[in-house]
């Protein structure tokens, strides 16, 4: 991936401008900081980064919902992009379903949102928080902080469409980095992934193929919601009912 200024310029100046704070040495900050991550070296990054990170971050990602996120994860047809369209997911959550520990790989996902989206090759973001949907995570089978890399092709001439590749990357809650982040895309780390062809694949897994992920979902989502006595109780009044 290279960057060329200019771009990198464009994107960071788009949301600061708004708020007209001034740009120059901000911006040079941006620059040095995305080319000191793609070269090997990566330093701490410093906190006045985050504010800007966490800004372009909600710009350019998309909130993924039980009810749209199949019409937000398709390969965008008025790109004229040859071959599929990579989506990264960061899926995260918060006290209940991260046990409150997200922080570290959020503040990460933000800096590689920002570092990323100023390359013409970025992939396009969307943020799956498993707090605010639990039925959708639970009907994926899946747990934060993960990235869940997406390769959705185009759509064929007779409109058929092909089966998408998804990838299930769980990030390390303590050490992961943005440079880690920034690599699954920038440096392709993402193939070191075998893809997932489970029966939980959102496109085409059994379940879904079925219609069952959501029934699905509902139950282990039940269970959870359920108190832990509940389910003795009723295995031991049917063990008595048959006996
Ligand atoms: C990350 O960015 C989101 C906006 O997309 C913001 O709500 C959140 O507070 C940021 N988190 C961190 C840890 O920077
Ligand atoms: C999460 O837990 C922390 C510490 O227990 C608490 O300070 C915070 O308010 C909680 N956040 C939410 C959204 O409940
Ligand atoms: C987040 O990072 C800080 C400093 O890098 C570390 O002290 C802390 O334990 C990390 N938090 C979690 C939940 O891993
Ligand atoms: C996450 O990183 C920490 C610190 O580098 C390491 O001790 C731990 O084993 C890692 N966890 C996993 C699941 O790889
Ligand atoms: C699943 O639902 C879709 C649309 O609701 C329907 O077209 C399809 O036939 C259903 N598949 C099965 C196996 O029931």
């Amino acid at each position: 991936m290279r960057f060329s200024s200019t771009i990198l310029l464009a994107l960071p100046a788009l949301v600061l401008a708004q708020e007209q704070i001034p740009l120059g040495e901000k911006v040079k900050g941006w620059i040095n900081k995305a080319q000191s991550y793609v070269s090997s070296a990566v330093p701490a990054v410093p906190s006045p980064m985050d504010a800007g990170a966490a800004k372009v971050a909600k710009r350019v990602e998309h909130i993924l919902t039980l009810d749209n996120w199949k019409s937000v994860l398709i390969a965008n047809p008025s790109t004229t992009a040859a071959g599929p369209e990579d989506w990264m997911v960061y899926i995260t959550g918060g006290n209940k379903t991260c046990y409150g520990v997200c922080g570290n790989a959020t503040k990460a996902w933000n800096e590689s949102v920002a570092i990323l989206s100023a390359s013409p090759t970025a992939p396009s973001f969307a943020v799956l928080d498993c707090e605010n949907e639990p039925l959708l995570c639970n009907s994926w089978a899946v747990g934060p902080p993960t990235v869940y890399y997406m390769s959705i092709p185009r759509p064929l001439a007779d409109q058929s469409s092909p089966a998408p590749t998804v990838r299930y990357i769980p990030l390390n809650r303590t050490s992961v980095t943005a440079s880690d982040i920034v690599a699954l895309s920038a440096k392709k780390t993402y193939q070191e992934t075998e893809p997932y062809e489970g029966i939980w694949h959102p496109f085409n897994g059994l379940l879904a193929e079925y219609n069952l992920s959501l029934p699905i979902a509902y139950v282990s989502w039940g269970m959870s919601k359920m108190p832990s006595w509940l389910p003795m109780i009723a295995i031991s009044f049917l063990s008595r009912t048959f006996m």
